[in-house]
């Protein structure tokens, strides 16, 4: 399969920017399996190109003239990750118009912009994508038009911002306002006036386009009423886990009788509701219709590396995997060693019958301790004429407990061969305000 290069430009080189060029370099090899192309960044807009960057860029990419991004012939995608409406309306037209592919990140140019912006990509034969704009690296634009375009969505209802998940989660721990919301500024959650993020302006136009594309009717910023989290306090917070309820800061769409009401405001939600589970910059979109009753779609909110891995999402859809062999030819298959079936660390829960007499219970930890299990939990019920240890341990490699159960099923106390399972006990994932 020969490999095309595709010559890349950036509107913007901050959070998102930065961390585009590094994805794209990083992975360089792995988008080329998987789409035959080779994607480069070689030119990015900035205002100050002297600046410190997360991802340094190679050579001098860094610009100050848009004219340079939009005047390259080699560039055919662009990704706009500049932010704010104006002058990035016009830039974003201007490289439509001269035959560029765009994807953007910015919610708020989508949702005031999205029909010129449509009509300009429309008429040069180019696309404009947008996933990175909603929910950071949660498909759910991919997802809405794509793979529910006859679901008849009649409900959308998420946690659309980042940073204010992340505020209200910080302060039921103890945190105040100011403190969460200096450390998502410092995470790189915050836009970089996170009055929007606040406000609720943030959410309200990431709803507009979750709108827009669920009921295939134009949505725009100023359709949508909004009303951030900037008067909720501790005190709220408090009365509301007293009630089993979680202060979210809550997006809805809902069609009603053919009517739609699409609005943003803090609310109080259930504990037992899964949009009550969201916590620290992540986000969640329920999509409610007929045929799929509900699909909750649940991931990082914010953040560079999430964000722009949305971005590059985009750009593969647009460069397009057709007559590369996406998944349909042998180049894009990884040759993967297989991990030794013991090899793999979890961790498990134990039950082990035994006769209930003296240093029964120290001879089944040394065992575990022997094979360097160590132990979290545990738990002795009586049997009329033994006892039964239920046993949860930290995470170990599998073939260390299966070692260990045997050897603990023939000590001559066990009563029988113990059983086990692993244990799901973290969500395996670190960041983002949460473990
Ligand atoms: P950022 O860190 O502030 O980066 C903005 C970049 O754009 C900077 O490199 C800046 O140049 C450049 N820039 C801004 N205005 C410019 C102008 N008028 N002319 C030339 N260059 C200009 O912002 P970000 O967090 O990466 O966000 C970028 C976009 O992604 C926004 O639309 C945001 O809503 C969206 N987004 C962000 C996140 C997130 O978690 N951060 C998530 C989803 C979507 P300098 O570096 O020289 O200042
Ligand atoms: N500032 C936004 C948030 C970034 O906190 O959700 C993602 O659009």
């Amino acid at each position: 399969m020969a490999s095309v290069d595709v010559s890349v430009g950036l509107l913007g080189y901050g959070t998102v920017g930065s961390a585009v060029d590094r994805l794209l370099t990083e992975n360089a090899d792995d988008i080329e399996r998987a789409t035959g192309h080779r994607l480069r960044v070689v030119k990015a807009l900035v205002r100050d190109p002297l600046k410190d960057r997360g991802f340094q860029p190679d050579g001098e990419i860094l610009t100050r003239s848009f004219e340079e991004v939009r005047d390259d012939p080699d560039i055919a995608v662009v990704a706009e990750v500049m932010g704010g409406v104006q002058p990035t309306a016009d830039y974003v037209l201007e490289l439509l118009r001269a035959g560029k592919h765009v994807v953007s990140a910015n919610k708020q140019l989508v949702a005031q912009r999205a029909s010129d912006l449509f009509a300009a990509a429309s008429s040069a034969g180019v696309q404009l994508r947008f996933e990175a704009s909603v929910c950071a690296a949660i498909p759910v634009i991919k997802v809405l038009r794509e793979s529910l375009v006859v679901s008849n969505v009649h409900r959308v209802l998420g946690i659309v911002n980042g940073t204010t998940n992340y505020i209200l989660t910080e302060m039921e721990n103890g945190s105040s306002y100011a403190d969460a919301l200096a450390e998502a500024q410092r995470l790189g959650y915050a836009e970089s006036d996170p009055t929007e993020d606040v406000d609720g302006a943030d959410a309200a136009a990431k709803m507009a386009i979750l709108a827009s594309i669920a009921f295939g009717s134009r949505v725009t910023l100023p359709d949508v009423p909004f009303e951030g989290i900037t008067e909720i306090e501790t005190s709220h917070l408090r009365a509301a886990q007293e009630m089993g309820l979680a202060v979210r800061l809550i997006g809805s769409a809902t069609l009603v009788d053919g009517a739609l009401d699409v609005r943003v405001g803090p609310s109080l939600v259930d504990r037992h509701h899964p949009l009550a589970a969201i916590e620290g910059a992540f986000n969640a979109v329920m999509l409610q219709g007929d045929g799929i009753r509900e699909i909750t779609l649940e991931g990082p909110g914010a953040g560079g590396s999430e964000t722009a891995s949305s971005v590059v999402a985009d750009m593969v859809s647009v460069i397009g995997t057709t007559g590369t062999g996406f998944l349909q030819n042998d180049p894009c298959w990884r040759r993967l060693r297989r991990l030794p079936r013991g090899e793999l660390r979890t961790p498990a829960y134990m039950r082990v019958e035994v006769d209930d007499r003296a240093g029964v219970l120290a001879r089944v930890a040394e065992c575990l301790a022997a094979h360097e299990i160590s132990v979290a939990r545990l738990i002795q019920h009586q049997l009329p004429d033994g006892a039964v240890l239920h046993v949860v341990t930290h995470e170990a490699p599998t073939g260390k407990l299966e070692s260990a159960i045997a050897e603990i099923a023939a000590m001559e106390e066990a009563r029988a061969t113990p059983s086990a399972l692993p244990v799901i006990s973290d969500r395996g994932v670190a960041g983002l305000g949460r473990s």
